[in-house]
């Protein structure tokens, strides 16, 4: 059975861009894949987070996996802090990594432009912990946004050169796992690009129906097509994508139709079916969030798990790897 891994950062609570790019996917993949699903809470430190919101910010992204429907049955589910073999090989594996390739990284290069104040070592390294990520459990397949597929293929590379170097054949090369028309990106409600938390344009899983309701009737629209068959503007677009997603087709033709007859006045409408739709998927899994947020005997059961089952396959990697690179005991 092939291997599959992903994780989210923990930097607040997930979206419904997080969801359909992300969580539903994963949801799918639990039956047919050994899968690694884990909460990137190392990879959150690049931005010095607040020690109190820290384990808060775990606790979300844990518990809305779980609301979400991924199984710790089925899916290893584990926090990335709990797993001590990661920031091990994490060490080993930068030491063939190189300065020059992680400065030109453009992830690297557009976050050092966003905070210039703080291009920490950790920031350069990222795409080394990322990898590490991937390796320790030497996953075959990792299901990411197309944001990510620079830190695949640098994963890729690490991979190969640990290969060359020590004359093995010991990592797999991962593959970015593409979902083809499942992929669907969720725009944010301002009229901007994607759904982020970093925008402040996105509707949370936990987010409760009035405040749906309030997001949506505060999204971006104007006074109405301006004729028939035009094109839609990229904010009015945004609505009809989410709509596509949370809808059924007869919904979607019915005001794609009013739109093209050039009718005004049934933006009220629209937003209060999308608001409807959007609430009909976001509320079972926000009531799970609030059974799941109180229980901590079972979260604390989930991540004891979770973290024992990814030490298994972790340690074995590294325990690999030191003996590759010539550590031997005394
Ligand atoms: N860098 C990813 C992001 O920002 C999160 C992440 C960390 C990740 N390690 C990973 C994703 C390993 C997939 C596999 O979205």
């Amino acid at each position: 059975m092939q291997t599959v891994l992903s994780g989210i950062r923990s930097t607040g609570n997930l979206h419904l861009g997080n969801y359909y790019g992300a969580l539903r996917n994963f949801i799918k993949m639990q039956n047919e894949y050994n899968c690694y699903f884990f909460v990137a809470d190392y990879h959150s430190l690049t931005t010095h987070p607040n020690p109190k919101m820290l384990h808060e910010n775990v606790k979300n992204v844990l518990t809305e996996y779980l609301a979400a429907g991924l199984d710790p049955e089925k899916s290893t589910l584990y926090i990335q802090s709990d797993v001590p073999e990661i920031p091990e090989l994490y060490l080993l594996l930068n030491m063939h990594a190189y300065m020059g390739e992680l400065a030109k990284t453009p992830s690297f290069k557009e976050k050092a432009r966003k905070q210039p104040e703080n291009v920490n070592a950790g920031l350069l390294t990222y795409p080394v912990l990322m990898a590490t990520d991937i390796l320790i459990h030497r996953a075959d397949f990792v299901p990411v946004g197309k944001d990510q597929e620079q830190h695949i293929e640098l994963t890729r590379k690490f991979g190969r050169r640990f290969n060359n170097f020590y004359k093995v054949d010991f990592f797999p090369e991962p593959k970015a796992f593409n979902f083809g028309t499942d992929l669907i990106k969720i725009p944010g409600l301002d009229g901007s690009g994607k759904m982020g938390k970093s925008e402040g344009n996105c509707i949370y899983l936990k987010d409760d129906p009035k405040t749906i309701e309030k997001k949506v009737k505060g999204a971006l629209t104007d006074n109405g097509p301006e004729g028939e068959n035009t094109p839609k503007p990229d904010y009015i677009e945004n609505l009809f994508t989410i709509l596509k997603v949370v809808s059924t087709p007869e919904v979607v033709a019915y005001y794609d139709n009013l739109w093209n007859t050039g009718e005004q006045r049934w933006y009220g409408n629209l937003k209060k079916q999308l608001a409807e739709d959007i609430i009909a998927v976001t509320n079972p899994i926000r009531e799970r969030i609030l059974a799941i947020e109180n229980d901590d005997a079972y979260l604390h059961k989930v991540a004891k798990l979770g973290a024992e089952k990814a030490r298994e396959s972790a340690s074995k990697t590294l325990n690999e790897v030191r003996n590759i690179m010539g550590f031997r005991p005394f």
